[in-house]
C-alpha cells in the first residue's frame, strides 16, 4: 500500500532526469539549495522553506507542557506502568483499501487473533456487501474524508494522508488501557509475543516512537533514515500519540510534497522532537528476489515483523509465498522468542561448520568458517528501487562464485515440542542434485550423505531480551540410532567464557 515505494522501473519517467530537468528548476527558486537531495516529494526542506517564507507561523503547534508532566510524573501512572505489557494493551491500526483487502486479507490473518488482538483495518470506503468479514481478521473502520488536505507528491498516491491519519482515528475512538498505536499495512505480517518482548522494554508513559529502517540504503537516502518505515510497523507510546493527534492534522499540509503515510509521521513527530528508538526485528524487507541470505541471518533480536512478501521470492523454495509464512509462523509459535536466531557450531573430527538460523534453516559447512563470515548475510537479495547489488543498511557478502564454498543447505521441515520446555526442530536437505557433480575436488562426500538435522533448544526466555544481547552457543551430539545421514544439535546459553572459536 502506502510503502510499496514506486520503483524507477514501474514508472515511465525516469526520476533522476526529472529532478534535474530546467523546468522543475524554473518553478522551485530554492532547488538550488537542496541539489544534493535526491527525491523532489520528500525534500522537508522546500515545505519548511515555502512555510516560512509564507506563513505568519500563527499555525505552528504551542507547546503542550502540562500534557508531558502528566504523564511523566503522575505516581499513579507509573505504578500501573509497572505492570509488565501484554498484547491487550496495543492497539493496531491496519492501512487497506476496500480494494486490495481480499488480496491482502490472508497475511492479517496471520497473525490476527480473535479475541486477543485489538484494532482495526482501515479502509478508503465501505467494503461491497457481499464481503465477509469473519473473526479472524481485523474488523474494519472505515476512514474519515480527506479530500480537503493537500497532497503533491506526483509519484505518489494521496492515500498517504488517509493512512497517516489512522492514528488519529485510532486515538481519538478513546478506547480504554491503550499503551502502544502500532501502525503497519495491510501486507504486514506481527509477530505478535515478540512485538510485545520489545514494546514491554520500554516505558509507556514516556513519548517513544519504534520501528525499523528501509534494508536499502537508496530507499533511506530517498524518503528517510530517521523515521520508521511504515510496512516493517512502528509504535507510538498513548502519551507521544496523544502530543501528535493534536498536531497531526496542520501539519499533514506542511508535508504535503512527500511521499508516505510513514514520512508524514515522522515529519510531525519531528516538530515535536522525538527521534525514532530502533528495533533490529522490525523487517520493511524493501529488497528484491530471494530475502533467504537476510532471514537466516537475523541480529539478535526478537523478529516483530515482515513485509512485502508478495514482492518476494517465497522464503521456502517449495512452498506457495503464503504457505511458506505458515511454515516459518510453525515455528515462531513453538518457540516465539528463537524463532531466526542464529547459532554456530564446529565438528572439529570432521572440520565441519554448522550455521542454525532457529525455525528456518541449518547451513553445514564441510570446512571451518569463522563466526565473523558465518553471521554475514548472503546476498540472495537486491535493493529495493534499483534491484542493485547494494549497498544494504547492514553487511553483505556475495554468493560464493566457487561451488565449492558453499553450505550445503537444510530447510525447516517439521517443529514439536518435547517437553521439559524443549524444542526438537528438523530441518531436511534441499538439494538442487547438482552439488556433487558442481564441486568434484572437494570432498563434500560426507557432509553430503546428511539428509536431516534435528535441533533441540530449550524454550527462549523472552526475560533475556531485556539483557544484554548474545548469540547463543550450540553443540553437534551423536545420535543414539546411529544413522549417519542425520545430524544431531543441541542449542543452549554459551557458557562463561565460551566462544565460537575453530581450535
Ligand atoms: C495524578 O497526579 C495528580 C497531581 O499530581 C493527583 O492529584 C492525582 O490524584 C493523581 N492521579 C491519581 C489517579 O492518583
Ligand atoms: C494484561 O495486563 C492487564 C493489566 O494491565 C491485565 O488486566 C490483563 O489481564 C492482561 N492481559 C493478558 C492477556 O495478559
Ligand atoms: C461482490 O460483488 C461485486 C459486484 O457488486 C463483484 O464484483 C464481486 O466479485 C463480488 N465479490 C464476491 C466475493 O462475491
Ligand atoms: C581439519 O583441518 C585441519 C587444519 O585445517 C587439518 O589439519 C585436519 O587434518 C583436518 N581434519 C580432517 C578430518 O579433515
Ligand atoms: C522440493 O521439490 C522437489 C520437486 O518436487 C523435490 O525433489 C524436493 O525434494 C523438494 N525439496 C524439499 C526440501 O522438500
Ligand atoms: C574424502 O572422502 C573419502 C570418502 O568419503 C575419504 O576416504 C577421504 O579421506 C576424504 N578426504 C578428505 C581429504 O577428507
Ligand atoms: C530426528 O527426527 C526424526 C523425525 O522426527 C525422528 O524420527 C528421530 O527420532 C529424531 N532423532 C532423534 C535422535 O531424536
Ligand atoms: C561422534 O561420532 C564420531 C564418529 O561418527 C566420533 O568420531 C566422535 O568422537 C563422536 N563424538 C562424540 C562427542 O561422541
Amino acid at each position: 500500500m502506502s510503502c510499496t515505494r514506486k520503483t524507477l522501473h514501474d514508472h515511465p519517467f525516469n526520476l533522476w532526469k526529472f529532478l534535474l530537468s530546467p523546468t522543475i528548476k524554473a518553478i522551485d527558486v530554492f532547488s538550488l539549495t537542496i541539489k544534493s537531495t535526491l527525491a523532489l516529494c520528500s525534500v522537508a526542506s522546500i515545505s519548511l522553506i515555502l512555510y516560512f517564507a509564507f506563513s505568519n507561523y500563527s499555525h505552528f503547534p504551542q507547546p503542550h507542557i502540562n500534557t508531558v508532566t502528566n504523564f511523566n510524573q503522575n505516581g499513579s501512572v507509573s505504578i500501573e506502568g509497572r505492570e509488565q505489557t501484554n498484547i491487550s494493551h496495543i492497539l493496531f491500526g491496519i492501512g487497506g483499501s476496500a480494494k486490495s483487502w481480499n488480496k491482502r486479507r490472508h497475511y492479517s490473518q496471520l497473525w490476527w487473533k480473535p479475541k486477543v488482538t485489538r484494532g482495526f483495518v482501515w479502509l478508503d470506503k465501505k467494503p461491497s456487501s457481499n464481503m465477509t468479514w469473519p473473526e479472524t481478521v481485523p474488523p474494519y473502520k472505515v476512514s474519515q474524508d480527506t479530500s480537503r488536505f493537500k497532497y503533491s507528491c506526483w509519484y505518489g498516491s494521496r492515500s498517504a494522508v488517509r493512512i497517516a491519519r489512522i492514528v488519529k482515528e485510532s486515538f481519538e475512538l478513546g478506547l480504554p488501557n491503550v499503551r502502544w498505536f502500532v501502525m503497519g499495512d495491510d501486507d504486514t505480517v506481527f509477530f505478535t509475543d515478540n512485538l510485545v518482548s520489545v514494546l514491554a522494554k520500554y516505558d509507556h508513559n514516556q513519548m517513544y516512537y519504534i520501528g525499523g529502517n528501509s534494508e536499502s540504503v537508496e530507499q533511506d537516502v530517498t524518503h528517510s533514515y530517521t523515521m520508521a518505515y511504515g510496512g516493517g510497523g512502528f509504535a507510538i507510546s498513548y502519551p507521544l500519540a496523544a502530543e501528535l493527534v493534536k498536531i497531526l492534522d496542520g501539519c499533514i499540509n506542511r508535508y504535503d510534497k512527500f511521499y508516505g503515510s510513514d514520512e508524514r509521521i515522522q515529519a510531525c513527530l519531528s516538530e515535536i522532537g522525538v527521534p525514532v528508538t530502533k528495533e533490529l526485528g522490525f523487517h520493511q524487507l524493501d529488497i528484491r528476489r530471494s530475502p533467504y541470505g537476510l532471514l537466516a541471518a537475523h541480529p539478535v533480536a526478537p523478529l516483530v515483523s515482515l513485509h512485502h512478501l508478495d514482492y518476494l521470492e517465497s522464503i521456502f523454495p517449495n512452498l506457495t509465498r503464503i504457505d511458506s509464512v505458515k511454515k516459518l509462523v510453525s515455528g515462531y509459535e513453538l518457540d516465539p522468542g528463537r524463532i531466526l536466531q542464529h547459532s554456530f557450531c564446529y565438528d572439529l573430527n570432521r572440520n565441519w561448520s554448522v550455521s542454525v538460523s532457529w525455525g528456518y534453516t541449518v547451513r553445514l559447512y564441510p570446512f571451518l568458517v569463522t563466526a565473523k563470515k558465518l553471521e554475514t548475510a548472503v546476498e540472495t537479495f537486491r535493493t529495493w528501487r534499483s534491484w542493485d547489488a547494494g549497498p544494504f543498511t547492514f553487511n553483505t557478502q556475495p554468493v560464493s562464485s566457487d561451488m565449492c564454498e558453499r553450505p550445503v543447505v537444510f530447510m525447516l521441515d517439521r517443529v514439536e515440542s518435547v517437553g521439559g520446555g524443549k524444542t526438537l526442530t528438523g530441518y531436511k536437505r534441499y538439494s538442487t542434485g547438482k552439488e556433487e557433480k558442481d564441486c568434484p575436488k572437494y570432498n563434500y562426500t560426507s557432509a553430503l550423505a546428511v539428509q536431516f538435522f534435528n535441533v533441540s533448544a530449550p524454550k527462549f526466555n523472552p526475560d533475556l531480551w531485556n539483557k544484554a544481547p548474545r548469540r547463543q552457543c550450540c553443540e553437534i551430539i551423536n545420535g543414539t540410532d546411529g544413522a549417519d545421514n542425520v545430524v544431531h544439535v543441541q542449542i543452549r546459553g554459551c557458557k562463561r567464557f565460551e566462544s565460537v572459536s575453530p581450535q
